[in-house]
Order: structure tokens, then sequence, then C-alpha cells
């Protein structure tokens, strides 16, 4: 690394202070739907309460205002609200290897956000898959679901932190467990092949499997709900309904091939009438007599309907496999509330300008989304999974990078494809504009930097050169201010300098000392060396940025699902920075707005997009 000259002598065992800005959480985008089930309520204040990564979003919609819950420190599973509606608890999976980070379930409340007790650490093996609070006792009482092989169910007296008993639920798949609402010592769970009705009491518990006889038994029960005589629903893969007598493990009534395919949920309200949803994108209302009242259909983007929220009033919000919340109703549209990715998310990139920002992810879905309103202003689809975007200074031009060598520039104002150019057929890592925007350089896994020259208007690309020395794909590029040189890092942990305009590396280092960099996307460099922590890999690190304007932060994002914040130049070793929590799997990057008040994190698997803000 080559050292700038202001730096006279560096004594590596002081230690650099933390900035004094930090990050507040701001705002979620994302829900996760497409594997996580009964996870979407709406509050007595309004809220719709949902979560996605290790945030529990609390979000009211009229009011355009979130805030959220982020006492998890990896990925929430499960969720259910008391019966007083103030009271959540949720459940997480197996963290990292600490102690506080074993699966747990966590209990809050959802007005003061306060943490009422941590159940469970060390009780659970793999993940709270399931999770519901007793409603006949007032709600004394929470059950749980282990997702390992056992499937292990467990009663606890949460208040008292304390195990009542645990039994094996099932080898298979567990999908659902709830309390009977008016016979308390009654459980019902359901899964992959079965539905189970428990008794519990001071000697121990019981399990009544249900009995199919005479129907198809389905290969999977979906979901629970319990009519208002006290019989219990269930919903399954055969796209039945079926209604199992109050304290038995009989089948009283079926309604057959309601949805086709599979129901995946049944939500009833106090009136008696309910709602299901299915595979088929299909959302019916039933009345006590189990007479369809009415059905509707919601649109093929947003997948399949997974779960129903429902407030005091006759509000209804559908929570989709795609990852989407839709409200309406059935003589209105069912329309979109929150968006989000549906698989790893990688790309990221903010406007120059305005406080705009793409995401780009595997489900080849891009987003344009506005950081201001928290609103989505368009999303496309795309041909490929896309891994990296970048904007035109001009602001007026995007460029994906796709998963297969190909990248495409895109005109924000109509979403037109204007160009469209491959190069290799490897993904491409990473994408970036000179500073003037004459110049892209297109960093591959296949170790090259493609260079083009670039059309004022940013529509036209010709291919200057290939920048080849790398022996590992090209993870980070950063141009000079000047536009004519260009740092690269791979991911054998190389620094490599480059002249832009023969595209040949520039060896002697020595000469790029004192050199201004536009950005500071590479994760190696003198100037960002102190965001590696002690013992880590090479790849924990996997996004930095500088704040733009400024230059005064940097960001990094990391594989322990933490969003960091350092004072720039951060070249002193193991610079002590601020941390921040909400992202579950790895975070993939990290870009400031234009003006640096507010940083944009995208967790990889996780699928979400946090935005903080930046403040004193
Ligand atoms: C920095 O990273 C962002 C996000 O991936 C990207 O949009 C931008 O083009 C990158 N800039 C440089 C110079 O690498």
């Amino acid at each position: 690394m080559p050292v700038p000259s202001y730096i006279q002598d560096i004594n590596v065992a002081k230690s650099a202070p933390p900035p004094v800005e930090k990050l507040k959480l701001e705002w979620v985008y994302g829900y996760r739907g497409k594997d996580s089930r009964n996870n979407l309520f709406i509050l007595p204040t309004g809220e719709l309460i949902y979560f996605i990564a290790a945030v529990v979003v609390l979000y009211n919609v009229d009011e355009q205002i979130q805030r959220h819950y982020t006492g998890h420190n990896d990925d929430i599973k499960s969720l259910s609200i008391h019966p007083d509606k103030i009271t959540v608890a949720t459940g997480q999976v197996a963290g990292h290897d600490r102690r506080e980070e074993k699966p747990h379930i966590r209990i809050w409340n959802s007005l003061s956000l306060q943490t009422l007790h941590v159940i469970g650490l060390g009780h659970f093996d793999r993940a709270i898959s399931c999770i519901a609070f007793s409603k006949a006792d007032g709600g004394q009482h929470l059950c749980a679901i282990d997702e390992a092989n056992e499937h292990i169910m467990s009663i606890w007296q949460w208040q008292r932190e304390s195990k009542l008993v645990e039994v094996k639920s099932s080898t298979d798949t567990v999908l659902a467990c709830e309390f009977h609402p008016s016979e308390r010592n009654t459980i019902v769970s359901c899964g992959k092949g079965h539905i189970n009705f428990w008794i519990w009491d001071r000697t121990g518990i019981t399990k009544k499997s249900g009995i199919y006889e005479k129907y198809d038994k389905p290969r999977f029960v979906n979901c629970i709900a319990f009519a208002s005589n006290g019989d219990v629903m269930s919903g399954d893969s055969n796209g039945n309904i079926v209604i199992w007598g109050r304290g038995t493990n009989k089948i009283v009534h079926v309604l057959p091939n309601v949805h086709e395919g599979t129901v995946f949920t049944i939500c009833t309200s106090n009136d008696g009438v309910f709602l299901s949803g299915g595979k088929d994108r299909c959302v019916i209302k039933w009345d006590v007599n189990y007479r369809k009242l009415a059905s509707a259909k919601i649109d093929e983007v947003f997948g399949s309907i997974r779960t129903f929220g429902r407030g005091p009033g006759s509000q209804i919000v559908i929570g989709t496999t795609k990852n989407n919340i839709l409200t309406g109703s059935f003589e209105t549209k069912w329309t979109p509330i929150v968006y989000g990715h549906v698989e790893e998310l990688w790309g990221l990139a903010t406007h120059p300008t305005l406080h705009q920002f793409i995401t780009a992810g595997f489900d080849k879905n891009i987003f344009l989304w506005d950081a201001l309103e928290h609103s989505v202003v368009w999303f496309k689809s795309l041909p490929e999974s896309a891994h990296s975007a970048a904007f035109h200074p001009n602001g007026k031009i995007v460029i994906v990078g796709l998963c297969n060598g190909r990248w495409l520039a895109l005109e924000l104002s109509s979403q037109q494809i204007v160009s469209s150019h491959s190069d290799g057929n490897e993904q491409v890592e990473c994408l970036a504009f000179s500073p003037d925007g004459n110049s892209l350089a297109i960093g591959s896994r296949d170790n090259m930097i493609y260079v083009y020259s670039v059309t004022e208007d940013g529509q036209k690309y010709s291919r200057i050169g290939r920048c080849i020395g790398h022996s590992s794909y090209i993870t980070h590029v950063d141009w000079s201010a000047d536009g004519q040189v260009l740092q690269s890092n791979s991911g054998d942990y190389e620094i490599l300098f480059w002249n832009k305009g023969n595209c040949k590396q520039i060896a002697t280092t020595s000469q790029l000392r004192d050199i201004d960099w536009a950005t500071s996307n590479c994760t190696l460099g003198f100037n960002v060396c102190g965001i590696w922590p002690d013992g880590a890999d090479g790849t924990d690190v996997n996004a930095c940025c500088r704040a733009p304007r400024a230059h005064n932060l940097l960001a990094s994002g990391d594989d322990f699902g933490n969003v960091n914040l350092f004072k720039y130049p951060c070249y002193q070793p193991r610079a002590n920075c601020h941390t921040f929590v909400g992202h579950s799997s790895h975070v993939t990057n990290v870009q400031f707005v234009n003006d640096d008040s507010k940083l944009l994190s995208t967790g990889g698997k996780d699928t979400s997009i946090l935005q903080w803000n930046v403040s004193i």
C-alpha cells in the first residue's frame, strides 16, 4: 500500500477513536414472507407489525412512520402477539458462536419497545420456528417449537422465565402451533404430514394426532385457526380446509379444493367470518356457516398469499411469498405498501444528486427507491440475476451488472435499456464511472477489469481495453479524482493500480502515494485498513464507503451482519468504530447518499435494505 506523504510514522499500538457521528435506523425496506409464516399483525395503535432480518418493524402506514425493535442479533423466525395486544414475543435462529446469540425468545413491549424477558438461551438448538401465547388463561404461557430434528415443543411460564414442560413434537417440519382460544390446556400444531392436538396439564402432555380416515391425507398441513364454536380449522396442501370437532382429533367437515394448490393461511375474526388465502393468490371470505362471501385475486408479481393481518376495524393486510405487503379490500384493489427483494441482494447504488437509490438482486429485480418518501419510484424485472449497480454522474443513467457477464445501461426516466454489453460470461462484481462520467470500469469475476469510454449522455459505450493482472476476481474499484488512475482489489487480497489510458498496471506505487481518490469503495488500502477486525480472514468485510461530501466517515458492512461506522481516514490498525445491528446475514453493500445524511445497507441472504440516519 502506498503511504501518503503526510504520514510521518504510525504507531500501531495507538488506538483510533470512533467518530462522534452515529447511525440510527430510520427505515427498513422488505418483509419476510418467502419462508416464514404467521408474521403479520395489526396492533391497536394501527401499526403493522412484521419482521425481516433481525428487525421487527412497527409500521404506521397512514402516518408513514416506522419504529423498530432491534433486540435480536440474527434472523427472526417467529412472532406472537399476547392477548393484551401490547406484549410481543419473537423468536430467532442460532446466530454466531457467542452465548447471547443462541436461539432464544425475546418478550417485549410494543409501545415502549422495552425488552421484558429473554427466555430459552441454552434451551433451544436451531431456531424458534413457531411461537404462540396462550389465550384462554390470559396469556400466561408461551409455546415454542424448535426447528431442530425432533422439533421439541416447550411450554413456558414466560413471566417467570421458566420452562414447564417439553416434548418431541414431530420428526417432520412443524409449520404452526396455536393455543386453543377457549380450552386452556389445548394446543394444536401442524406441519409436514401431520396435525397434532395436545392436552397439557400438571402431570404432563399428551398427543392425539388428527385422523384423516376416508379423506386424503395432505402432504402438508400449513395453518391452523379456530372457528367461533371452538372447532379447529386447518388448511392444507390438498387445497382443503378441514374442520376438526372441538376437543377431538376427528374431522367433522371438509371444504374441498377451496384453493387451487395449497391453503397457506386462515384468519378468523370475532364475528366468525374468516379469510383464507393460498398458493393460487386468491383471498376468500367465508361466513360462519362456511359459505363463500367474496373472493379476490392478487396480482402475479406479488406471489402467493402467505398470511393475513387484521386490524380492529375492517382493515386487512396481506403478506405475500414474494415479500410484499398489500392492503385493500374485496371492493377495491389490493395494492402494495411494502416491497422487497426475494433473493440475495448485492447491487446498491445511490443517486449522485437526489435522495434516491437503486437496488438490484439475484431475484432479477431492480428497484428505484426514494429515501425521503420511503417509497418505490419504479421496479422492473431484468433478464438475469444482478450483482452490481452504478449511477452515471449525470443521474440519468444507471448501469446494472448481471451474473452472466452482461451489463445494461438503463435510462431512469423511461426505464428503457439504452445499451447492453457483455464482458466475459462471469458475474459483474463491481461497476464504477469516473467522476466526469467519461469512463466506466467493469470489475469481473473473470479477474479482469474492462474499461469503456462513455458518451456525454451516458448512452453509448466503447471499450478502451482490459486491465489484466489480477489472479482472482475483482471485488472493488475506485477512480482517482481526475479519472486517470484506477485502484482495484481482488478476491486474493491484492491491491493493484492501473493507468486508464492504456489499461496497464502501474507497478511503481510510490508515484501514487498522494493521489486523490474519488471514492473509497476498496476495502483494502492505506486509508481504510483500520476497518479490518482482529483475526479477520480477508473476506469478512464485504464493502466500505466514504462519506462522499465531507470525507470524514467510513462505513463498512461485514459477514457478521454488522454495519460499522469509522472515522475517515482509517489507517490505524483495528480502529474503533460504532457497530449497528439489524441485518442477520452478511452485509453485502453500504453506500451513503450524496450529502452524507443517510447510509443504506443491504443484507445478502436476509434480502433487507436498511436506511440509517447519520447524526451526532
Ligand atoms: C462504489 O460502490 C457503489 C455501490 O456498489 C457503486 O454504485 C459505485 O459505482 C462504486 N463506485 C466506485 C468508484 O467504485
